[in-house]
């Protein structure tokens, strides 16, 4: 007998709650940029410990892009091993029509309930009591992130909160710095919008307008003035020109820029680079003004495959992205935060460790892909990249547009 049948055999005769190993997954996700590939490749190299292979399908062009691609394959009847989401609704529609595994086996037998924090995280992934995702990070994109080098080259200190940023323009661009950089994507205009609104509007306004959805509070002269400082704000990146959101970090990486406003994976991309937070770079969680973080993130989900070896490896591999060792590994080096709170992150560098400070001390709010249906987020970046490109579009026709579409989700 083959050895690998008779691996298979004594493995099924011991009653092993997984596969016999060898089996073959294809797990798609948008980790493309230097930091997401290094971390990615953490969870491969974990699931490939376990016997079976990890079949990386990564797809190129941000969350936008390639979202609709893992849906149609999904729903055209050529679904891949695992994919990624965000945090939320966008697999909801998926599951609702009975196309995604159910882990609720695997989530019980080992007390899934138990281990992850926030709860909001497994609530998000539970569809009539049963779960249907697991939960590998929390991403927060509401950090500010300064090149020491940009301003020591201005001959100005680095500024400490988002006021002094703004006041720190015109000596960044004297000394030929762009002071605010940002990519060309939707999600991208939209990612600070959300994070000048916690800034300037404050948690109590953005939990009024995003977890309350008080419309009235959209439509209140506070969140004009938010509007009004984001249109400040578009001025300082008026002549950024870069597509990706990495891009965009790579200028503060390299001094060209000032500053930008990005969630906290941008430090995978200061660690593939070498460096160092607090010394190389600075990070100002709620831009330095409202220290808390919306727990926003990613999940796998496991599209129905209808093959009990498959399906067995689907639930190893849920059960190895929650692990203590795979969470340690990836986390670290996607700059995000562990599901949970039983790990042991010594290595965690000064901006990782700011945002498990605000992690344990509660100040946290769920993630607007959390509260917004994937078509209202959509519809809200479409109107947030023509306001942030637009330098003429005034921020009360603004206001009144973003008022109509979450009219719509409210
Ligand atoms: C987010 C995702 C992060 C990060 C970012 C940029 O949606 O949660 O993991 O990869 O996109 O691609």
């Amino acid at each position: 007998m083959k050895r690998t049948k008779l691996a298979a055999v004594l493995c099924a005769s011991v009653a092993l709650p997984w596969a016999a190993g060898a089996v073959e997954l294809e797990v798609t996700h948008w980790w493309t940029s230097g930091g997401e590939a290094a971390a990615v490749a953490e969870f491969a190299k974990a699931f490939d410990a376990t016997g079976n292979t990890w079949v990386d399908g990564a797809i190129a062009g941000g969350g936008d892009t390639a979202r609709p691609v893992m849906i149609s394959r999904i729903t055209g009847g050529d679904p891949m091993g695992a994919t990624q989401f965000n945090h939320g609704q966008q697999a909801l529609e998926l599951v609702e029509a009975g196309l995604m595994l159910d882990l609720t086996d695997v989530a019980e037998a080992e007390g899934w309930k138990d281990i992850i924090y926030p709860p909001s995280l497994l609530d998000s992934c539970t569809v009539d009591g049963r779960i249907y995702c697991v939960p590998v990070n929390i991403h927060s994109p509401e950090w500010l992130w300064l090149s020491n080098k940009a301003y020591a080259d201005a001959g100005i200190p680095v500024p400490t909160n988002w006021d002094e940023f703004v006041a720190s323009a015109p000596a960044l661009e004297a000394a030929g710095k762009l002071p605010l950089a940002l990519g060309n994507q939707p999600w991208q205009s939209n990612l600070a919008f959300g994070a000048i609104t916690v800034a300037i509007g404050g948690l109590d306004l953005w939990k009024k307008v995003n977890v309350e959805k008080d419309m009235e509070a959209a439509a209140g002269p506070e969140m004009l003035k938010v509007f009004e400082a984001a249109a400040a704000a578009r001025k300082l990146a008026e002549k950024s020109t870069v597509q990706d959101w990495n891009q965009a970090t790579n200028m503060v990486i390299t001094g060209e820029a000032g500053g930008q406003i990005m969630g906290d994976w941008a430090q995978g991309e200061f660690a593939v680079a070498e460096k160092v937070a607090g010394t190389d770079y600075t990070c100002l969680p709620g831009l330095g003004v409202n220290k808390y973080i919306s727990t926003g993130g990613d999940a796998f989900y496991f599209p129905k495959l209808d093959d009990p070896e498959k399906e067995a490896a689907q639930k190893q591999l849920a059960s190895v992205m929650l692990s203590k060792e795979a969470q340690v590994a990836f986390n670290l080096k996607k700059g995000s935060l562990p599901v949970r709170g039983d790990v042991d992150l010594a290595a965690a560098n000064d901006c990782m460790k700011k945002g498990l400070e605000i992690l344990a001390s509660g100040n946290i709010v769920p993630s607007g892909d959390q509260v917004w249906t994937p078509d209202t987020q959509a519809q809200v970046e479409d109107l947030m990249i023509e306001f942030w490109k637009s330098q003429d579009m005034a921020p009360a026709d603004a206001q009144a547009r973003w008022v109509e579409i979450l009219k719509s989700d409210s």
